[in-house]
């Protein structure tokens, strides 16, 4: 029997709700380290909620290890400060997190996000901010963990994929989960397809996750 129902895009099922701002009440703006490898469409969605007074934190530093990553060029538009890490010049992921900590203490940095940080962290970093790093991935975890979630959840056949955002733990794409939401995957779905209705979800779970994440 064919398992290729109709399904609407408009069939998202936002798990966690919206939250609006004035629900978390933290008096000090919180002070955000954004880690990226690549676009940044994620590092730009928490800059703009931010400046929509939506969330109240500051980006104090973006660190980006790839030297092409759009995420340094949004960075450098919105006046953040953009440093590029690159892995190729650190002998192991270890010299690379203490360099990158390092960084982040510099710039007075409080949460770390990785948004889009497409390299594997080791304890160095975990350690260094424990409990205050989140991770935005483009599966509803634990399914789908590691850089091809979304090519898994087309391969495997489920319907209904989606993104998470939670504090990072040392195994990969594992930690609290603070936010979901769901996403159909439709019969015509190209990993491209999905991939970008996943984002669209994680721009709106992304701020509010920091949000709650500082929350008292
Ligand atoms: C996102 O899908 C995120 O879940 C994953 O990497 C992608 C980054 O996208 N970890 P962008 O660079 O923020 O556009």
């Amino acid at each position: 029997m064919s398992n290729n129902f109709p399904v609407s895009a408009d069939a998202v099922c936002l798990i966690s709700p919206n939250i609006s701002s004035n629900q978390f009440t933290q008096s000090t703006p919180l002070k955000l380290g954004i880690m990226a490898s690549g676009n940044g469409s994620n590092f730009e969605v928490v800059a703009q909620a931010i400046q929509d007074g939506q969330l109240n934190a500051q980006i104090q530093v973006l660190i980006y290890n790839n030297p092409s990553a759009k995420a340094a060029v949004r960075a450098v538009n919105r006046g953040v400060e953009a440093v590029l890490l690159n892995h190729r010049n650190y002998k192991n992921r270890e010299e690379l997190d203490e360099q990158i900590v390092q960084t982040l203490r510099k710039y007075d940095v409080e949460w770390v996000i990785m948004a889009g940080w497409m390299r594997l962290v080791t304890k160095v970093l975990i350690d260094a901010f424990p409990n205050k790093i989140i991770n935005i991935h483009p599966s509803l975890l634990p399914s789908f963990k590691g850089v091809h979630a979304v090519e898994q959840a087309l391969a495997s056949g489920v319907k209904i994929t989606g993104c998470t955002a939670h504090i990072a733990c040392l195994e990969v794409d594992s930690g609290p989960i603070l936010m979901q939401a769901a996403v159909p995957v439709l019969p015509d779905d190209t990993p491209e397809t999905l991939h970008a209705r996943i984002q669209v979800q994680e721009h709106r779970i992304l701020p509010q996750a920091i949000a709650l994440a500082a929350s008292p």
